[in-house]
């Protein structure tokens, strides 16, 4: 049965998680994650209906009420215990997550977790046909429900689809050690348009659907089943008006302040803000750090560490191993050349607002993103969005997707450690004006290819596909 919703995303998660309290009283927090900072905006815009899970363990036999947040109608849908351990931690973040990472972590793969993943997409796929108005555009996102594409279709083929995939899209002979490959891409080859953050992702995934299903491909379009399937790049961005106006604002200024003095005014603040994934090469940036504080290259309490790291997926075995090593490094570093009351590191491993975040930005004269792969990073352009004043300085991983477009970032590898710590070198001593001129050229960029500028570069191909 068909809905009202002329306009309907679908994401694994909803924009905020439920949270019921030790006396059942429930409240809603936001979601982590850049998919839900890009969405969001796009979503109050456009006034569609945003289909994903509310976070927590439900009933899934039980339909969840349709509530209001923020301007956007949210449909939750439920995940039972086995759902959020098989589908959300197994196959989504323990075997596609590592894989479609360049298996910077070794992915696992186990038979079970293929049954819950194709279950629940089909959940995702009822509670979208559900919403969607006859001839309604639906969008579809990320990696966790690459079926619903061809499941979608199946039962509305009245539907414009769209997928846009968040992370990197493998090489071929990666791809190739997926177990159910052949049926996952197929999933993907229901949607009309299938986007990706970087060039190579979408060469990747034509190159993929010639080898394993012989499809043909004409000027980039792939033959499927008597339709057209186009495949392209659109790199996300963020809403950088609102990340100007946030760190602008009079409360993150004095904020900002406020953290210097609390930091004990060092002379240099380095910043990291991730997830705690690894993914992020957050090990390596704090060994870069001790390094240079071992060869007197920086010294400490002039130069201090703000390593922020939001908590995420923690029942999975990779992330449990990954907030050990980080915290045996911090304490390491710490111990080494912290002093009573002035510690090198400040770890932060919790959840802050938008204008916490943004004072931390105004505040850092170095921000470190330094993933070891990454589909695009918004923190990277969270904090050049945060510096119209043209102060700051950013190092960036090579290996994000971010680093085709921040070009006039001091750009690094990651797995090279040598080479982090003298782009972090050359980032704090840049000269200023050279500074100022690197940052007002990033900054620019992202003010002609914000969040909308995406959305609409997306929904204006989609609706141009046949
Ligand atoms: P990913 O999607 O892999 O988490 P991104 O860098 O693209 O990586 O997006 C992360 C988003 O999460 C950003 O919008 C960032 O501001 C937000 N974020 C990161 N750390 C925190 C935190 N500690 N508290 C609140 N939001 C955070
Ligand atoms: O694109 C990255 C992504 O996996 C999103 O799909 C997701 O919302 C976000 O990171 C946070 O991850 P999670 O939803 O697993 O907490």
């Amino acid at each position: 049965m068909a809905g009202d919703s002329a306009f309907v995303v679908v994401a694994n998660r909803l924009p905020v998680d439920k949270v019921v309290g030790p006396d059942g009283e429930v409240s809603f927090r936001r979601s982590p994650g850049g998919l839900v900072t890009a969405l969001e905006p796009v979503l109050q815009q456009r006034n569609g209906t945003w289909v994903g899970w509310s976070g927590g363990v439900g009933d899934s036999q039980l339909p969840e009420e349709t509530f209001e947040a923020g301007g956007v109608k949210l449909h939750p849908v439920a995940l039972s215990a086995g759902e959020v351990e098989r589908y959300y931690e197994g196959f989504s973040n323990s075997s596609l997550w590592p894989l479609y990472h360049d298996a910077v972590e070794t992915p696992i793969f186990k038979r079970r977790w293929w049954e819950s993943y194709r279950l629940v997409n089909e959940r995702f796929t009822k509670a979208v046909a559900d919403d969607a108005a006859p001839g309604a555009t639906v969008w579809i996102q990320d990696y966790q429900l690459q079926l619903v594409p061809a499941l979608l279709r199946e039962t509305r083929p009245d539907l414009k689809i769209g997928f846009f995939l968040h992370i990197p899209f493998p090489p071929v002979e990666l791809f190739m050690q997926l177990p159910r490959r052949a049926e996952l891409l197929k999933g993907l080859l229901g949607a009309d348009l299938v986007g990706f953050q970087r060039p190579l992702g979408a060469q990747n995934f034509v190159q993929l659907s010639r080898h394993l299903l012989g499809t043909r491909v004409r000027r980039g379009v792939v033959e499927w089943e008597g339709r057209t399937v186009r495949a392209e790049a659109f790199p996300i961005s963020i809403d950088v008006e609102e990340m100007e106006r946030l760190a602008a604002s009079p409360e993150v200024q004095a904020r900002a302040k406020a953290i210097r003095t609390e930091l004990g005014e060092p002379k240099t603040i380095i910043l990291g803000v991730d997830r705690l994934d690894y993914t992020k090469g957050i090990e390596r940036r704090l060994k870069a750090f001790r390094e240079l504080l071992s060869d007197g290259r920086l010294t400490a309490p002039e130069t201090v560490m703000v390593q922020v790291a939001t908590p995420s997926r923690e029942r999975v075995e990779h992330y449990q191993t990954l907030r050990v090593n980080v915290e045996r490094e911090v304490g390491r570093i710490n111990g080494e050349y912290g002093r009573v009351g002035q510690p090198a590191v400040h770890y932060l491993h919790q959840s802050y607002s938008r204008a916490e975040l943004a004072a931390l930005y105004v505040a850092a004269d170095v921000m470190m993103v330094t993933p070891l792969r990454d589909g695009m990073n918004l923190v990277a352009k969270e904090y050049v969005g945060a510096r119209a004043d043209n102060g700051g300085a950013l190092v960036l991983s090579e290996f994000a997707g971010a680093a085709a477009e921040l070009r006039q970032a001091f750009l690094c590898n990651p797995h090279d450690l040598d080479g982090v710590k003298d782009a972090l070198m050359r980032a704090i001593h840049v000269d200023p004006v050279e500074g100022r001129k690197r940052m007002h050229a990033m900054h620019s960029h992202l003010r002609s290819h914000d969040v909308r500028a995406w959305a609409d570069a997306f929904l204006d191909a989609l609706g141009a596909a046949s």
